[in-house]
């Protein structure tokens, strides 16, 4: 009788196990509800136009802080931008406008220009006209191609991540286009 009945509640506990595949902690009178689906991945590119300050008076991007002494530049230690760069549709500079990005981007690279960027896309139109995406993370020095992490956003992008890669177009310059690729779930 108890042989039969530790029989029966093993077999019990065998099938919820083998059909309720969601959790490893089955009960075992139901089958919790399965976790919601994940949404599915989104992808968008915009263009960033981002004029470092040196000799230019219409830059976007100026150091503002920096090692005494030491030049103020994208590939010197220490040196503090504050961007207010442009968001457009296309390479173009004078193609659509959709937002600015804004925010700092921080040399911490002691050899080799590495960048901390912390920027907030801020878009006013467009189809994402009214939310912000935040993009936080550790860029190879210009030109190269970088990854960061997109880590939340507003409106559109509520509970975003993913990340964003981003691509200088105008090689080593001052004057640069920076084709972002947005890769985001929420
Ligand atoms: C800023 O000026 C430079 C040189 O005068 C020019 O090459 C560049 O396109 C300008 N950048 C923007 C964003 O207007
Ligand atoms: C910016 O200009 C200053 C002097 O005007 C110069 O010393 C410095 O090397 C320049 N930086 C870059 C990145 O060109
Ligand atoms: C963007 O949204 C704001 C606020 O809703 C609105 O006033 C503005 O007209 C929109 N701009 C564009 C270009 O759609
Ligand atoms: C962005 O959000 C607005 C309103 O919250 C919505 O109408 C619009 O469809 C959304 N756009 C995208 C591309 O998801």
């Amino acid at each position: 009788m108890s042989a039969l009945r530790a029989l029966v509640f093993a077999l019990h506990v065998f099938f919820v196990l083998a059909l309720c595949p969601h959790t490893p902690r089955a009960t075992f009178f139901f089958c919790p509800p399965p976790p919601p689906p994940s949404s599915p991945t989104n992808t968008f590119v915009v263009y960033v136009q981002a004029t470092f300050a040196n000799g230019t008076n219409n830059f976007t991007a100026f150091p503002v802080a920096g090692i005494n002494g030491k030049e103020f530049s994208v590939t010197q230690f220490g040196t503090f931008y504050v961007d207010d760069d442009y968001i457009t549709a296309t390479a173009s500079p004078t193609s659509a406008m959709l937002g600015r990005s804004q925010g700092t981007i921080t040399v911490t690279g002691l050899v080799g220009g590495r960048l901390q960027v912390s920027l907030t896309l801020v878009f006013t139109s467009g189809l994402y006209n009214g939310s912000t995406l935040v993009l936080l993370g550790s860029a190879n020095p210009i030109p190269q191609v970088a990854q960061v992490a997109v880590v939340g956003g507003t409106n559109n992008f509520t509970f975003a991540t993913g990340f964003a890669e981003l691509q200088p177009l105008n090689g080593v310059a001052l004057n640069q286009v920076i084709k972002t690729t947005v890769t985001y779930k929420i």
